[in-house]
C-alpha cells in the first residue's frame, strides 16, 4: 500500500510495462478456458493491459495485483471488488477459495454457459464461419459427478485460520492448484455424487484409527495412494477403488471391513496396487469384496463398468451425448461403423442396437472386456471389439479396404493421436461424428479433416462439467462430394457453414 493507506498503483512510472506488484483496476469482461476471468486495465500510458484472474465474475471491476507478466498481459490476484457483477452468485462449496476445480461456481449458471459458448466459438472462429449451438445445459448443476478421484497425501494444506499445531501429515482430497505435493482435505464435495462425501469421511477417519500411512510424493513412500468412488447412477452401486503402493492385507483388511460395515450401500470394493511415482490412479487389481464393478444404464442399455475402464462422469449428460451421436449418426440397416476410443461401448452398442454394424476400438483390455459382456447381456449382435493402441490398430482395416460409413470418434483430452489421425483420414469415412471433451485439441484434428473436403452438420457442446472450466462437444462432420482421403494439410479448404 502507499503512504496514504490506500490501494492506489504503487508505481505509476511511464515509459515501462506492468511488473510484479503493480496495482490496477480492471474491468472483467470474460472468462478463459482455463477456469480464469479475462479483463482490461489501463496502463499509465494509456495503453490497455490483459489481465487474467482467478475467481473473477465478468461484469465485476476489480482491483488487482500482478504476480507475473507477459508483454502487455499480466495474471494477477484480486485484492479488492470495486463493483460486483449482475451475475455474481454467491458459492457453495466450503473449499472454493482454495480447491480451483470449480472455478465458475461463483457466476450464475446461465452466465457460465454463455461463457462456455463464447469460449467454444472463439476457439473455432479460425475455421471459419460455423454456427455454434447453444450448450445444453445439465438439469442439477451439483451432485452431477458419478466418479470422485481423490488422492492420499502426507502433506496436508494447511487452511487460513487453522489453530497452530493442528495435525499436517494425512490428508485425502484433491491436490492444491499448482502444488503437486500439497493434498487439500476435502470434507465435502458439491458436485460429487452424494455418498461421496460420508464415504470420503469415514476412510479419513479409519485410515487415521487404524495407523494407514498416506503417499509421501517427495520420498516416494507410504501405504494409501489414491480413492476412487464411483456411482451407478441409474442401479445405486456404488464401487470403491483403492490405490495402495503394496498390498499389505494385515492392515488393509480390518480397515475395509470396518469401512463395509460403516457402509453397506458400498456394492464393490477393489484395491489396485500401483508402487509407482506417478500421479494417476492405474495398477493391478484385486477385488476385495462384491463383483469387481458397478452397473449404470444409458438409453435403457445396462453398462457393467470395471475400476479401470472409462465411463462418462456425467450419466444424465452422457445420455444426450448418446442421443446426439444417434441422430447424427443417421443408422442405416447394415451400415459400417467404426467407434475409435470405445471404453466399456457407450455408443458402439446404442449403433448396433440401432442397425449398424460397429467395430469399438479401445486401448484397456477391461474396458473392452465389459463391452463384450455389456452386448452379449443386452442380447445387440452386430458389434465387435478391437483391443489395443489404435495408432496400431485402425491402420490394418483401413489397409484392408473396410471402409466405414461412420466413424464415431471419442478421444482423451490430448485429441487424437497423429497416426490414428492418418488412419482415419485414409478410410475417409462419409460421416465422421467427433465428441470431444477438450475443444482446443479437437480443432487441431478438426483443421485437417476440414481439409480433406469434411464440413460441419452440427456442432453442439453439451455442459458436462458445471462449475469448472471444461465442456464437452459433439462435432458432426460430413463429406462433401469430391475424391476421398486426406487432401492438403492446413485450413485451406474449409467449409463455411454446412
Ligand atoms: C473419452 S473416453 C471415451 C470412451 C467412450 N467413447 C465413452 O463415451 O464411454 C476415451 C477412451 O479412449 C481410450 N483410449 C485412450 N488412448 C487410446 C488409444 N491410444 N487407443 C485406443 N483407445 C484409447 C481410453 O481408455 C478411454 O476409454
Amino acid at each position: 500500500m502507499s503512504g496514504e493507506d490506500t490501494l492506489e498503483p504503487r508505481r505509476r512510472a511511464t515509459g515501462r510495462k506492468p511488473r510484479r506488484g503493480d496495482l490496477l483496476e480492471a474491468e472483467l469482461t470474460g472468462l478463459d478456458g482455463r477456469g480464469r476471468a479475462v479483463g482490461r486495465a489501463e496502463w499509465t500510458d494509456g495503453r490497455e493491459v490483459d489481465v487474467r484472474v482467478r475467481g473473477g465474475v465478468p461484469g465485476a471491476r476489480v482491483r488487482v495485483d500482478v504476480f507475473r507478466r507477459k508483454g502487455m498481459r499480466v495474471e494477477a490476484r484480486i485484492v479488492e471488488v470495486l463493483r460486483t457483477s449482475p451475475v455474481a452468485v454467491e458459492p457453495r462449496c466450503e473449499h472454493v477459495s482454495t480447491c480451483g476445480g470449480c472455478s465458475f461456481q461463483n457466476i450464475d449458471y446461465a452466465a457460465q454457459l454463455a461463457e462456455k459458448h463464447r469460449i467454444l466459438s472463439g476457439l473455432l472462429a479460425p475455421l471459419g464461419d460455423h454456427d455454434v449451438q447453444p450448450v445444453l445445459a445439465n438439469g442439477s448443476a451439483f451432485g452431477y459427478r458419478n466418479k470422485m478421484d481423490f488422492t492420499f497425501g502426507n502433506r496436508r494444506w494447511v487452511e487460513e485460520g487453522e489453530p497452530e499445531g493442528a495435525e499436517r501429515d494425512f490428508a485425502v482430497g484433491l491436490h492444491v492448484p499448482g502444488r503437486y505435493d500439497k493434498i487439500l482435505d476435502i470434507r465435502r464435495c458439491e458436485i460429487a455424487f452424494e455418498a461421496a462425501n460420508p464415504i470420503l469421511g469415514t476412510v479419513r477417519r479409519l485410515a487415521r484409527e487404524h495407523d494407514l500411512d498416506a503417499w509421501d510424493v517427495r520420498e516416494h513412500r507410504g501405504l494409501l495412494r489414491h480413492l476412487v468412488l464411483r456411482h451407478g447412477v441409474r442401479s445405486g452401486d456404488i464401487l470403491v477403488d483403492l490405490v495402495t503402493t503394496e498390498r499389505a492385507h494385515d492392515r488393509i483388511g480390518p480397515f475395509v471391513e470396518e469401512l463395509l460395515a460403516a457402509h453397506p450401500e458400498i456394492t464393490t470394493l477393489v484395491q489396485r496396487v500401483d508402487s509407482g511415482v506417478a500421479l494417476v490412479a492405474r495398477g493391478e487389481e484385486e477385488v476385495l469384496f462384491g463383483p469387481g464393478y458397478l452397473r449404470d444404464s444409458i438409453g435403457g442399455i445396462e453398462f457393467r463398468v470395471s475400476a479401470a475402464s472409462f465411463f462418462q462422469t456425467n450419466t444424465v449428460q452422457a445420455e444426450r451425448l448418446v442421443e446426439l451421436v444417434l441422430e447424427d449418426a443417421a443408422v442405416r440397416e447394415g451400415m459400417r461403423v467404426f467407434d475409435l476410443y470405445c471404453g466399456s461401448g457407450l455408443f458402439s452398442l446404442a449403433l448396433a442396437r440401432a442397425g449398424a454394424q460397429v467395430i469399438g476400438f479401445e486401448l484397456v483390455e477391461e474396458a473392452v472386456a465389459d463391452a463384450r459382456e455389456n452386448a452379449r447381456r443386452a442380447r445387440i449382435e452386430g458389434v465387435e471389439f478391437v483391443a489395443g493402441d489404435l495408432a496400431r490398430t485402425l491402420a490394418p482395416h483401413a489397409a484392408r479396404g473396410e471402409a466405414p460409413e461412420l466413424c464415431v470418434v471419442d478421444p482423451p483430452r490430448a485429441g487424437i493421436h497423429p497416426s490414428t489421425l492418418a488412419a482415419l483420414r485414409s478410410l475417409a469415412p462419409e460421416r465422421i461424428v467427433y465428441v470431444s471433451c477438450n475443444p482446443k485439441s479437437a480443432v487441431r484434428d478438426l483443421i485437417l479433416l476440414l481439409a480433406d473436403g469434411y464440413a460441419f452438420r452440427r456442432i453442439q457442446p453439451v455442459d458436462l462439467f458445471p462449475h469448472t472450466p471444461h465442456l464437452e462437444c459433439v462435432f458432426t462432420l460430413v463429406r462433401r462430394a469430391g475424391p476421398r482421403g486426406p487432401g492438403p494439410e492446413g485450413p485451406g479448404g474449409i467449409a463455411s457453414r454446412a
